[in-house]
């Protein structure tokens, strides 16, 4: 079951969520991946209510963004198996399927052709409707030597942000 809700007034656990951490999955054609994400923005643009998600070049997430903009974000509610968050955020869906390793439980999208997963309830269905890769240049020095550092390999490694217009929020309930 899927107790409809309003963003608004789930703003601070949404944000504490994301903060703690929250899943970002996408998919594309039949393949559905998951990944860890800890960063992200509730707020309004267009005047439209948005999530914006903050994805990395190397990952696999990026590629099927970028084939299908489509995505959710799944936000605990209460306790959580902390292996979830830890293997999604480590292992990446191009060597594994993450969801049959943790036998998460998907359930189809209302909006998107993106599932959502029952473990993190708290559920928002996005379609990107704008997308910008973050230009490095213009980020203050030490947050880009903490986040990018010189002669690493994350040094190019920068964000994209993919600005999703909340299609849908619910909470996935027995
Ligand atoms: C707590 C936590 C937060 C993370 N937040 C982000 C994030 O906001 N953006 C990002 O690109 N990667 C983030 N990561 C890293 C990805 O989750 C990780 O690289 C993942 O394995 C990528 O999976 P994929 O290759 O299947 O997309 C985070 C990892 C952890 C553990």
């Amino acid at each position: 079951m899927k107790k409809e809700v309003n963003v608004w007034d789930y703003a601070g656990e949404i944000l504490a969520g994301v903060e703690k951490g929250a899943l970002l999955t996408t998919k594309a054609g039949d393949k559905v991946n998951t990944m860890t994400i800890g960063w992200g923005h509730l707020g309004v643009e267009w005047s439209r209510p948005i999530f914006v998600v903050y994805v990395r070049q190397s990952r696999h997430t990026k590629a099927i963004l970028d084939q299908n903009g489509e995505f959710t974000v799944n936000i605990p509610v209460g306790p959580i198996d902390k292996k979830i968050l830890g293997l999604c955020g480590t292992k990446s869906g191009r060597d594994m399927d993450k969801f049959q390793a943790l036998g998460l439980t998907q359930v189809e999208g209302q909006t998107v052709s993106v599932p959502a997963i029952a473990e993190l309830p708290l559920t928002l269905e996005c379609k990107v409707i704008y997308q910008q890769d973050q230009d490095l240049s213009a980020l203050e020095p030490a947050y880009r030597a903490h986040s990018y550092p010189a002669g690493t390999a994350e040094e190019n490694n920068f964000h994209t942000a993919y600005y999703g217009e909340i299609t849908a929020a619910y909470i996935l309930e027995d």
